[in-house]
């Protein structure tokens, strides 16, 4: 049987760790597979994506600036898609294009492994309204957290997501997050805040009750200055590349057909390449 081929598509995309990921379990598991990362300027995407099955291909990543773009010209979506609003996961059923999001799986599947029980500690306060933030609402309302509280610079935009997720998630701009914080059990940091380790905090951990658990999706560096907070303070912490990790399970699956396992040796790879 022909090589089966998967691929990465974003612009840029010479940074992403996802051919290093999909590489190791090619590897471990001994598939005639390859998986590759292709650069795609936003005018050439939509012709990208026709060619996918002449192409040989079973399917792909989609990141920045794609997400949007395959959520709008897939022929179906799955639920979590629809939910979030973007696709980062490509496939192929009965030759019908299919698009996925597993960013929210990918989220809860960390905390799973770091924090287990986490979904019980809510209330959650969620800095930031952009993409990220959409999959990590989509998860905490799967895992029935019922109080959640989005905090953002810009208050139009969290309003925006409090309506789109409905019952129990609630808008804030940043002025509030002292107050939100003295009751939440989690805090979860969605924006590039922290990125570079230079900016100041977009929020005090110092606020939160001892039992509350601090995760960000950032994961360069590993731990973000809202990280370090947090840690001082004696609060439970999960950094962010497990979210990476877990959100290529169900793609390599779909496209290998072997269900690939998330490894403490997976993680001191792309750890050593950080
Ligand atoms: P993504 O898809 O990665 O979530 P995005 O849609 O651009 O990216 O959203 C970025 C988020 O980070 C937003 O919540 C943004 O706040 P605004 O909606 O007010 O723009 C937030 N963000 C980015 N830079 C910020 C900064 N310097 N201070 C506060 N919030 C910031």
């Amino acid at each position: 049987m022909a090589e089966k081929k998967a691929f990465v598509t974003g612009h840029p995309i010479a940074h992403s760790r996802s051919p290093k990921i999909h590489g190791h379990w090619l590897a471990k598991y001994g598939i005639d597979g390859s998986y590759e990362a292709i650069d795609v300027a936003p005018e050439n995407f939509a012709a990208f994506l026709k060619s996918l099955g002449a192409n040989g291909y079973r399917g792909g990543n989609v990141t920045i600036p794609h997400k949007e773009a395959a959520f709008a010209l897939v022929e179906r979506r799955d639920t979590a898609a629809e939910a979030i609003g973007a696709v980062n996961t490509l496939w192929f059923e009965d030759g019908v294009l299919w698009g996925g999001n597993t960013d929210g799986l990918g989220f809860a599947g960390n905390l799973d492994d770091y924090a287990p029980g986490w979904a019980a500690n809510g209330p959650a306060v969620v800095l930031g309204a952009g993409g990220a933030s959409r999959a990590v609402i989509h998860a905490l309302k799967q895992r029935r957290v019922n109080d959640i509280r989005i905090v953002n610079r810009t208050l139009q935009r969290a309003q925006e997501l409090a309506d789109r997720f409905g019952a129990g998630v609630s808008a804030h701009g940043a002025g509030a997050v002292g107050e939100l914080l003295s009751d939440a059990g989690l805090l979860i940091n969605t924006t590039a805040l922290g990125m570079h380790g230079d900016e100041t905090l977009a929020a005090d951990p110092a606020g939160l009750p001892g039992h509350a658990i601090v995760t960000d999706i950032v994961y360069v560096p590993l731990e973000t200055p809202l990280l370090a907070a947090a840690r001082a303070r004696g609060l439970k912490t999960v950094d962010g590349l497990g979210m990476l990790l877990h959100q290529a399970v169900p793609g390599f699956e779909r496209w290998f057909g072997k269900r690939p396992e998330v490894t403490p040796e997976l993680r001191r790879m792309i750890v050593a390449d950080i």
